[in-house]
């Protein structure tokens, strides 16, 4: 968290400020409400002002990624993006009442609940890797609870901004704790098993009530400590637990030294938690996955921006028979018999031939009763 006080908030034309909800490495987070239609929703504004086209064409296409997935139910729904008077970029997104940072910091979720929460963020995770894109800062303060309680990833690939405006290292080490060992030397910005170790580390959080490599004593808790013991990747068991054998069994898994160690991808993960939840006794969360052709890939996003043209033709389906029923008639105009479907000439046959059958019927069971003849 910034020590420095959050700066105004900007006005955004339709939005109303209600109230600051909260300051994180690179951006402050605003409650506003929605004239049309009317809602609650948070803004989540960036810091630093970008002046440069570069900078803005950058936070856009961050503002993409995350639109993009936003249709995943684990992921938080961004409603809008742009550029406040004073430069600064926002993202106006679902209000979430909760996180589970501030629910679980100090204290252990029950391993249900975590199991839960794990399912439902690699859910939301192999569907952004499928598309190509990283989240990048996976940790507790990037798990938000909707209105409903149900766990939310945020943030997603803001990470990539947060690097480009960071002006110091501060903001960074915020995500030392649940870093792998690869992104916390800078080997890597990110990779599917980085991810992997940061969504184990994320979990152990939860059922620990503090990180894997964090000391109960602060003073144990300095970067260069910190990422000395993450280099070696020792495991601890969740401390004072019961019977959470099988659960630290897969958390350790996740969270191997070396990457090729780790679950092969998010699907994996999320089915290891999901015969977890089964062995314990716990309903198996269903794994949300969203179709591939509905989070589009980024070269789609890359056309510039303007009105777009439709691909839909402008007249219906019953339009274009109809006008097709028209021209047929109209070629068939020189006195030959219609043969469109439901024409006037044809419904007038069908009517004889009915007649005929109904009259004969008449007169063989007249002949049957002996009326005639
Ligand atoms: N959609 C939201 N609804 C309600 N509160 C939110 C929302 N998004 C963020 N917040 C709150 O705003 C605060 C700041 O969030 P922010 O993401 O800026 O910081 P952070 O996650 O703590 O750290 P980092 O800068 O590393 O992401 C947090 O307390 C968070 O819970
Ligand atoms: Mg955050």
């Amino acid at each position: 968290m910034s020590d420095s006080p959050a700066p105004a908030p900007p006005r955004i034309t339709g939005l109303g400020y209600v109230r600051p909800l909260g300051s994180g490495g690179f951006a402050d987070v605003y409650q506003y409400e929605q004239d049309m239609p009317r809602r609650v929703v948070a803004v989540k504004v960036l810091k630093t002002p970008v002046f440069e086209a570069r900078d803005r064409s950058d936070f856009e296409a961050e503002a993409d990624a995350m639109a993009r997935l936003s249709s995943h139910p684990s992921i938080v729904s961004i409603y809008a993006a742009g550029i406040s008077v004073d430069g600064r970029p926002y993202l106006t997104m679902e209000f979430c009442p909760d996180s589970m940072r501030a629910l679980t910091i100090g204290k252990p979720a029950p391993l249900e609940v975590v199991l839960d929460a794990g399912v439902r963020l690699a859910g939301a995770l192999e569907t952004a890797h499928q598309a190509g894109i990283m989240h990048r800062d996976i940790k507790p303060s990037n798990v938000l609870l909707t209105t409903t309680g149900r766990p939310v990833l945020t943030d997603f690939g803001i990470a990539m901004l947060q690097n480009q405006y960071a002006s110091d290292d501060k903001m960074r080490a915020l995500s030392i704790p649940w870093a792998s060992p690869e992104v916390n030397t800078g080997a890597t910005p990110g990779t599917v098993s980085s991810e992997v170790w940061a969504l184990g580390a994320t979990l152990y959080t939860f059922a620990a009530g503090l990180a894997p490599f964090e000391h109960a004593e602060r003073a144990q808790n300095t970067e260069s400590k910190m990422k000395a013991r993450i280099y070696q990747a020792k495991y601890r068991p969740i401390p004072g637990a019961q019977g959470y054998g099988p659960f630290d069994a897969v958390l350790q898994r996740s969270m191997a030294l070396r990457p090729e160690d780790r679950f092969a991808s998010m699907y994996e993960f999320a089915e290891a938690l999901r015969q977890l939840q089964r062995a314990y006794g716990f309903d198996a969360t269903p794994l949300d996955l969203v179709r591939p052709g509905w989070v589009a890939p980024a070269a789609d996003f890359a056309r510039p921006r303007g009105p777009v043209v439709t691909s839909v033709r402008s007249s219906t389906r019953a339009q274009q028979r109809a006008e097709l029923r028209e021209n047929q008639q109209l070629e068939n105009s020189d006195g030959v018999l219609q043969d469109a479907p439901g024409s006037p000439v044809k419904s007038g046959l069908i009517g004889a031939g009915i007649a005929v059958l109904v009259l004969g019927g008449v007169i063989a069971a007249a002949f049957g009763m002996g009326w005639l003849g």
